[in-house]
């Protein structure tokens, strides 16, 4: 049978980084604060000219590169992301102009911090129906351009950037052996959609608007749904949990994150974490977690690999691959 393989990836970060002390005097919170609720220490913001579509340009480039392979080489590109440069077109389709493709396919998902985990999941369909050969699967995001930067209870969580992935099909023998995508599961219900939310859009205020949060529950809410739908995946794949290598999950909070692995028994030298210097970047936090840990050696060839997400809608999800 076909499997999606991770052939590359990378990530790419706006110049300039916001420490948790930049906020005083732009709203009434303090760094113990911020770092004692959430562990994010600092974020990058984008300048006006880092936008959903360069950040995720030059990550898609990152990716390629990591792998050696142009954009000719690529003949789909899923965009997750929340946060595009225009309303229409995709922004998946402007990344694609920019590196340069005229073939092939693009388009953006939309399933806010969860978005990553459906793209991944989106492309590996593609390519095991055979519609694609090589996939760039790319998160990217400029949450401070929708953030209400007098609301403390928000502004202080979020940050921008951008990670990608390069897939690309190649023949499994079906079994946990495989490299590439073993399982994943993705799951969705809108009775929560008034707890995460954007107050604009096209069809209603015909503005962008401001992202809007009930904070605690969320929070109340998370760990349940994480853990459960990496149950699902796990026991889909047939592997325990013990078996994992790596987690990496959405960077929304270390509350969170270290909540969900505890519930779950994973031990904390087995979970990946960036929230601390990139805060949440929604769908672009899985793959910028990614890259680090591949880059910095931690993720090997053979590794099994457990991607986890949950957001707005609310929507969730999860991911096994074996890198
Ligand atoms: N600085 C100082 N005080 C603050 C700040 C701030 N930045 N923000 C809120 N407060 C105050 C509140 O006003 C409140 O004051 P009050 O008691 O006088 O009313 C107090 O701190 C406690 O507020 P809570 O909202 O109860 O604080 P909580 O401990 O729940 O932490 C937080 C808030 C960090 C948002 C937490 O609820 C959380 O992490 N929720 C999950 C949300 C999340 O991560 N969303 C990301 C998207 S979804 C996802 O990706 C999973």
């Amino acid at each position: 049978m076909l499997r999606s393989v991770v052939l590359g990836v990378g990530s790419s970060l706006p110049r300039r980084v916001m420490k948790n002390a930049d906020f005083e005097g732009v709203v009434e919170t303090s760094d113990e604060w911020i770092v004692q609720r959430t562990g994010i220490r600092q974020r990058h913001i984008a300048a006006a000219d880092e936008t959903t579509a360069s950040l995720g340009e030059a990550a898609a480039r990152a990716a390629l590169a990591a792998c050696g392979l142009q954009p000719a080489d690529i003949d789909l590109i899923v965009l997750a992301t929340s946060t595009p440069n225009n309303t229409f077109p995709a922004t998946a389709v402007d990344i694609q102009n920019r590196l340069g493709m005229h073939h092939g396919f693009a388009f953006d998902m939309q399933a806010v911090c969860s978005g990553f985990v459906y793209a991944m999941t989106t492309a590996d369909l593609y390519l095991r129906g055979a519609m694609a050969k090589r996939a760039l699967v790319i998160g990217s995001e400029t949450f401070s351009r929708i953030l209400d930067w007098t609301d403390r209870s928000t502004c202080v969580l979020f940050g921008d950037g951008a990670g990608a992935v390069v897939l690309e099909a190649q023949q499994g023998t079906g079994t946990l052996v495989d490299r590439g995508i073993l399982a994943s599961s993705l799951r969705s219900d809108g009775a929560h959609k008034d707890k995460l939310f954007v107050d604009g859009g096209p069809s209603t205020t015909g503005t962008v608007g401001h992202l809007r949060m009930e904070g605690r529950e969320v929070f109340k809410h998370a760990v349940a749904m994480i853990t459960d739908v990496i149950e699902a995946t796990a026991g889909a794949a047939g592997i325990s949990i013990d078996q994992l290598d790596w987690f990496v999950p959405h960077q929304a909070n270390r509350r969170i994150i270290e909540a969900s692995a505890k519930k779950l028994g994973i031990p904390d030298e087995k979970v990946v974490l960036t929230v601390d210097r990139h805060g949440n970047t929604s769908a672009a936090s899985v793959p910028l977690a990614l890259s680090e840990a591949v880059a910095d050696g931690r993720i090997k060839r053979g590794d099994l690999v457990l991607l986890e997400a949950m957001g707005g809608g609310f929507t969730w999800g999860a991911v096994l691959i074996r890198w």
